[in-house]
């Protein structure tokens, strides 16, 4: 199978050391110069926020849906990226999701609903009802970082678009657009595109599943999957799906791309599970970013990224070893 070949992000962590040098670097830096500005100028660090691009979004903070642990900074959520439609090297999304247009943006919704439909993304929306979580992302490839989003709770979105009682499964498409995505005009991609990902509805329907619109309090960078991604804080990263164009409500499993590129490697439910690893690396541990080669950051990899409390009951009497 030609995936046997490793795309970039299923290597394992000691490979993208250079990288985490690089974001362990720019964090030093960025810390140094921002204490040296609050040293000279106490207000300086409220006026953090202000430096960061992209439009002011209002919010609601949820501390139930938060964590203390330190945050990535924003150059790290930014610079550090999965979105093949862009490329597989790690800065390449920075480096080219620019060419993206996300203004106006519309997604389909199909299948199994009351409501199908083309939405413009903001009918899909109401910006008053903004909560920023503070979440782990884990991705696959055994590194993490703790990300403060901004969006709806993905429930609110889906129940009003009325799915019928046959909807059990809902998915979700990127947008495919080689003109504006380098990646999908690659000779080497191992994606079928476009990038495809679902969930069962329960699953979807889960407090904890976010759709967001915004991060660090501004509207999504390019990179992260503007205008619209999910954010699902328990299951590998590659299940958040960025920059969604469909929404098909069905009532069998839908196919999505890791499944179809290595099903013996990446499986629909994609839970984080130390107990279960990828069958050519450790799931035990993780890599929390920013670190660099003297403070690898190495912690346990928590069950459900420890979200179990909220989501293990979604899954009761499955034998997650062959429903990884
Ligand atoms: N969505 C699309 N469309 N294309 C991708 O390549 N990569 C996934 C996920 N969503 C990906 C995607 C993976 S592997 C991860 S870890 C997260 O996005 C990374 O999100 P981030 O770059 O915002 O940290």
């Amino acid at each position: 199978m030609l995936f046997k070949r490793s795309p970039s992000w299923a290597i394992p962590e000691s490979a993208v050391t250079p990288e985490s040098v690089y974001l362990n670097r720019r964090k030093f830096m960025a810390g140094t110069l921002a204490s040296a500005a609050a040293l000279a100028l106490p207000g300086v660090l409220k006026a953090e926020g202000a430096n960061i691009p992209g439009e002011t979004l209002p919010f609601t903070a949820m501390p139930e849906f938060s964590t203390n642990e330190d945050k990535a900074p924003y150059e790290a959520v930014t610079s550090y990226n999965n979105f093949y439609e862009f490329g597989t090297g790690k800065g390449d999304p920075a480096r080219y999701a620019d060419a993206m247009s996300v203004d106006p943006w519309s997604i389909a919704v199909e299948g199994e609903c009351a409501k199908t439909g083309t939405y413009a993304l903001e009918d899909l929306l109401s910006p008053g009802d903004y909560q920023e979580r503070i979440y782990r992302l884990r991705c696959v490839e055994a590194w993490s970082m703790v990300i403060p989003w901004v969006g709806v709770p993905l429930a609110d979105v889906l129940k009003r678009l009325e799915p019928t009682s046959k909807a059990k499964y809902v998915y979700f498409e990127t947008l495919h657009d080689p003109d504006q995505m380098r990646g999908q005009r690659s000779m080497f991609s191992v994606i079928d595109w476009p990038y495809r990902e679902g969930l069962r509805m329960d699953e979807a329907m889960n407090e904890l599943s976010f759709l967001a619109v915004g991060l660090y309090g501004k509207t999504l960078p390019n990179q992260n999957g503007a205008p619209a991604r999910l954010v699902i804080p328990w299951k590998y990263g590659f299940k958040s799906i960025k920059s969604i164009v469909r929404i098909r409500f069905m009532e069998g499993r839908p196919k999505t791309s890791w499944e179809m590129i290595a099903p013996e490697e990446y499986g629909f439910y994609a839970n984080v599970n130390p107990e279960v690893d990828h069958p050519r690396w450790s799931q035990k541990r993780e890599r929390r970013l920013p670190s660099g080669l003297l403070s690898p950051n190495w912690i346990e990899t928590e069950k459900f990224n420890g979200y179990g409390e909220q989501v293990a009951g979604l899954y009761k009497g499955m034998d997650l070893s062959r429903y990884y």
